[in-house]
């Protein structure tokens, strides 16, 4: 179990460092993340490498017992590089180059950046590959993050190249953007352009290409500076840091090019279901690479600074948030940062060690954490039973404006996982097109884009006996943003009982419900004009349509829900779902504020409140006290 955080010695003078690894070391730290902003100090310029301190630096680390993931420091482009190479800059949608002075700011395709990056990197990876301290490499720092597309003429030409790649001549690009819309056809890959600023709306299957265009060739980026490393003899795991479920990088593509996979998290305390969010978050980071731990690399040991407002973390819950990490797959409990900025944007960012010292609350919990997770063993959560499937190329398709309505598929994905969490359900995430024998239950909400691999794999699930749920706007387009020949649910529809036939808007205000035998829920966002073929109506709208189609399909069942809805929506569709899968929580009948997590030898409890909850299993009943956290045995669980 690693325990420790991003470190900034180059901030702090050299007497400093002796205090830090001697407080590291009481605070039972034994990985930092060095350098990861310190190429300024790496390269005072062009083919001059200043290495001295970092040596220095890393030995006396390594004396202490700490190791170190090693930074590329690839992030913040120093000065020297922009003055002497002004087209690194990004440039946004609207034409603005984006300028020094914070950081980030440099466009993934150009040469030049591309080039120097290149070179610290090498340098970096000549010297340190045999360095013990070193157990493993840091690439760059949350990729895209803050300039999720640059719009650059470095970023033009690589995207028209990406085309001719993947269309390999014009004819074929025209016919799928559908290009005769609009006066919108090209006469050659030269006219293409990045989708910047436009009178109204863009092709969208443009505007698709050119996201998946944003994510291959930041990942292109990634892969350079890896390769770099090994051609450099760099033997550790390499690895970046996702950030969850981050809408401009498509995580599925990334995770099969990083060792292991790393995420920093910042749930804000002030919203009651920061908790499932963080949830989220983790399943998604142990589904990426199911077969090992994940990196929790960074979280904040307590307030940030970067919300308008900045609130506290309660006592207790920044280590209940951190066993939750554990429970679901991490092997590390890492913070941004160790030692609180004196000066620059993140002064009152909170730190491990901050300002205060060791007379914090914040140093006291961090202390006892680091204490309590030594010698811990993974948790090696199990996949569960159930599956949502969870797709960056349909999230992009369905960010285009004009659609039916508006839809925000992240919360609508987040709506299922938390409805789930709330019924202490083990959930992992796929994509449609992956194995989903291991599960017997999948849901796949709004997946409006539907590759035919996806369908026949989601056919095939409930054809073997799975149960499938989905929602209106499942299976519209193809993977170029077009409908298929036949309409609308043309590869599912036999699947789910029926198919749209047409989509309509449902505001809030229009008041509109569904009654199901024992319940009434609301039609939200979209109802579906549903025409069935085969399939059992569980529910209709006060109007008579049908909102709820059960469906049996070989071995298995569907539902399908030809709209969107709320919570109590939600619950019925997943109460009858689980019932049909015989899917059960890890355990039974406990308090929706205790987050349930089975793990290999039994389950994690966390009491995610403020508030003392009862908690009776099979075999116990004990109190857990606000954000108290505790390992039971499958003993305790079940007779
Ligand atoms: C991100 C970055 C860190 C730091 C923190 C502050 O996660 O990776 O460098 O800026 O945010 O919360």
């Amino acid at each position: 179990m690693y325990f420790g955080g991003d470190y900034n010695p180059e901030q702090w003078p050299e007497e400093v460092w002796d205090e830090d690894v001697r407080l590291m070391r009481e605070a039972r730290v034994n990985l930092v993340s060095v350098g990861i902003f310190a190429w300024a100090r790496l390269q005072p310029d062009e083919g001059e490498f200043d290495f001295a301190w970092l040596d220095r630096l890393l030995d006396k680390l390594h004396d202490g017992g700490i190791s170190v993931d090693l930074a590329t420091a690839t992030a913040s482009p120093p000065n020297w590089l922009v003055r002497r190479y002004p087209d690194v800059l990004p440039v946004t949608e609207t034409g603005t180059v984006l300028g020094p002075g914070s950081r980030q700011h440099y466009a993934p395709t150009s040469p030049d950046y591309r080039r120097l990056a290149a070179d610290l990197v090498t340098a970096l990876g000549r010297r340190y590959a045999d360095h013990p301290a070193v157990a493993m490499w840091h690439i760059n720092n949350e990729y895209a993050c803050h300039v999720r597309a640059d719009y650059s003429e470095h970023a033009a030409l690589a995207f028209r190249s990406w085309l001719s790649v993947h269309y390999g001549d014009i004819d074929s690009l025209n016919d799928a953007w559908g290009t005769a819309f609009w006066s919108q056809h090209y006469n050659g890959f030269d006219e293409v352009r990045p989708p910047r600023a436009s009178p109204t709306t863009q092709n969208p299957s443009l505007v698709l290409d050119w996201r998946r265009f944003t994510s291959d060739s930041v990942l292109d980026l990634y892969r350079m500076e890896r390769d770099a490393l090994r051609a450099a003899g760099a033997e550790q795991p390499v690895t970046t840091n996702f950030m969850g479920a981050f809408p401009a990088m498509n995580y599925w593509d990334w995770a099969a090019e990083v060792d292991v996979v790393s995420h920093d998290g910042y749930p804000d305390p002030r919203d009651s279901d920061a908790h499932r969010h963080a949830a989220f978050a983790a399943d998604l980071m142990r589904s990426l690479k199911p077969d090992r731990p994940w990196l929790l690399m960074e979280q904040a040991p307590n307030a940030v600074q970067w919300r308008p407002n900045n609130a506290a973390k309660a006592p207790g819950q920044m280590a209940a948030w951190s066993e939750q990490a554990v429970a679901r797959g991490a092997d590390s409990v890492l913070y941004f940062q160790w030692r609180q900025s004196r000066s620059g944007a993140e002064k009152f960012h909170s730190a491990m060690l901050p300002h205060s010292g060791k007379r914090s609350r914040t140093w006291k919990e961090i202390s006892q954490l680091g204490a309590a997770l030594e010698g811990r063993e993974p948790a090696s959560p199990p996949p569960g039973d159930v599956a949502i499937v969870f797709d960056w190329e349909n999230r992009w398709a369905l960010t285009q404006p004009d659609l039916p309505a508006d839809i925000d598929y992240q919360a609508e994905v987040f709506a299922w996982y938390e409805a789930l969490h709330a019924r202490h359900v083990q959930v992992s995430f796929v994509r449609a097109e992956s194995d989903l024998s291991g599960f017997r239950l999948v849901v796949a909400p709004a997946l409006y884009l539907l590759t035919e691999d996806g369908a026949a794999s989601l056919e095939r699930f409930v054809e073997t006996g799975g149960t499938l749920v989905t929602t209106a706007f499942t299976d519209i387009v193809d993977e170029h943003d077009r409908f298929r020949p036949g309409g609308y649910g043309t590869q599912l529809g036999e699947v789910l009982g029926g198919r749209p036939v047409d989509f309509f808007g449902v505001l809030p205000e229009e008041g509109r419900s569904a009654r199901a035998s024992g319940a009434d829920f609301a039609v939200t966002t979209m109802i579906e004009d549903f025409d069935l073929d085969g399939g059992d109506v569980l529910a209709r709208t006060a109007e008579g349509e049908p909102v709820l189609i059960r469906n049996r399909f070989g071995a298995g069942t569907s539902l399908h829900l030809a709209c969107f809805t709320d919570k109590a929506g939600t619950g019925f569709v997943l109460d009858h779902a689980l019932e049909a899968a015989t899917v059960t929580p890890v355990v039974d009948g406990l308090d929706p504020a205790v987050e349930a997590v089975a793990t290999l030898h039994g389950a994690t409890l966390i009491n995610q409140s403020a508030n003392p909850v009862k908690v009776k299993t099979e075999n116990d009943a004990f109190t857990m006290a606000p954000f108290e956290v505790r390992h039971i045995t499958r003993d305790q669980l079940h007779q």
